[in-house]
């Protein structure tokens, strides 16, 4: 009865003016519920971060994460409404992130989602995390619409999509073995700089020079695939063996020498994908665009290009629930996403 209502429902929302969302996001260390209006604007964004609890252990924890989210979000959910100064009878449909993430964690989310659907008799959508990634740019840009390009750098995905429609892509590219985030992570963690690793590297760089050769090339040249575990290993293989010999190691300039030859893969390829396929629009998603390096080089060769680039704003580059709103409200308008009770949390989701 349930979801015979709530496909009616659904169908029904797609001709509204005027959608709520409350979307759940809970994939990794961040409990996060917010209401976006129309995919576009956000009226309110709770975030609860567990980055403190982490931190002693270097990174997160999967259990630890799973419990912290229980503890959360029921908070979470009444700040979200309080803020948005809205009450559950306000709220059109409830959209949550089902994968991909940690499975334990993704649960707590994807459990509270089904709970209020079902409570409050609403459509639940099964949004995807990556999507959501791309999605926290229409909120930081109200003109952007596809078709675009658009470079992946998460902590647990670096891609590149041509994203031809709201919910239609293509891979263009993949890393072969670690994410960018991931290496950001690693190298931060040999340089004792703690979890989580990027925004310390970015950091770290600022003071340093980019006089450290890592790598002698960018990684498959003729091809738009990543792999960073190759220029991972050779920091870390640097670091221990400065130790080793009993030499000071210079972390700014580690950190400066790392971030720029990383930094030149990501910009490199995204920027050859975007000419190859004719785009004007480069648009970055996930949390390794908040690194201001990347952003410098990007606009730069996007300048020099003449293609347009789309970051999203700091406060949605890390991992947030209304960019889920967002990608849940343009499923919803094509048709897509509307899931029953049975949804499951997934630990990956092709691209
Ligand atoms: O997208 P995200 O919040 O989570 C995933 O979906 O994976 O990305 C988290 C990743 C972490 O690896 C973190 O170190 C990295 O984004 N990150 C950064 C910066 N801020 C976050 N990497 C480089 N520079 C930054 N400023
Ligand atoms: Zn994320």
């Amino acid at each position: 009865m349930y979801f015979e209502r709530a496909k009616e429902k659904f169908e029904k929302l797609r001709e509204k003016n005027s959608v709520k969302i409350l979307a759940i996001e809970s994939s990794c260390d961040e409990t996060s519920i917010s209401i976006v209006e129309n995919g576009r604007k956000i009226l309110s964004n709770i975030v609860a971060s567990q980055i403190e609890i982490h931190k002693r252990f270097g990174g997160v924890v999967p259990e630890i994460a799973s419990r912290n989210h229980v503890s959360a979000i029921s908070n979470v959910y009444k700040e979200a409404l309080k803020k948005a100064n809205l009450s559950e009878k306000d709220i059109d449909a409830i959209a949550v992130t089902y994968g991909a993430g940690l499975v334990g964690a993704l649960l707590v989310g994807v459990n509270f989602a089904k709970a209020l659907a079902f409570s409050l008799d609403l459509p639940l959508i099964a949004v995807s995390h990556i999507m959501g990634h791309i999605a926290a740019n229409y909120l930081t840009y109200q003109e952007l619409v596809p078709p675009f390009m658009c470079l992946m750098v998460s902590g647990g995905h670096t891609a590149i999509l041509k994203v031809n429609s709201y919910n239609d892509h293509e891979l263009v590219g993949t890393t072969v073995d670690d994410a960018a985030g991931e290496a950001f992570d690693k190298v931060a963690r040999v340089l004792g700089l703690g979890y989580p690793g990027g925004p310390s590297v970015d950091k770290f760089a600022k003071e340093g020079k980019d006089n450290i050769k890592f790598v002698s090339h960018t990684p498959m040249q003729n091809s738009f695939n990543f792999s960073f575990s190759g220029l991972k290993t050779a920091v870390i293989n640097y670091v221990n063996n400065q130790k080793q010999r009993g030499r000071e190691i210079s972390v700014p300039d580690v950190c400066a020498s790392f971030q720029s030859q990383a930094a030149t893969e990501l910009v490199s390829k995204a920027i050859g994908a975007t000419k190859k396929f004719g785009e004007k629009k480069l648009v970055v998603a996930g949390g390794v665009s908040a690194n201001s390096f990347l952003k410098e080089m990007l606009s730069k060769s996007c300048n020099e290009n003449g293609i347009s680039l789309y970051m999203p704003n700091l406060s949605l580059c890390t991992d947030n629930a209304a960019m889920i709103a967002s990608a849940a409200y343009f499923m919803l308008k094509d048709g897509l996403g509307l899931s029953d009770l049975s949804l499951t949390a997934k630990a990956t989701i092709p691209l």
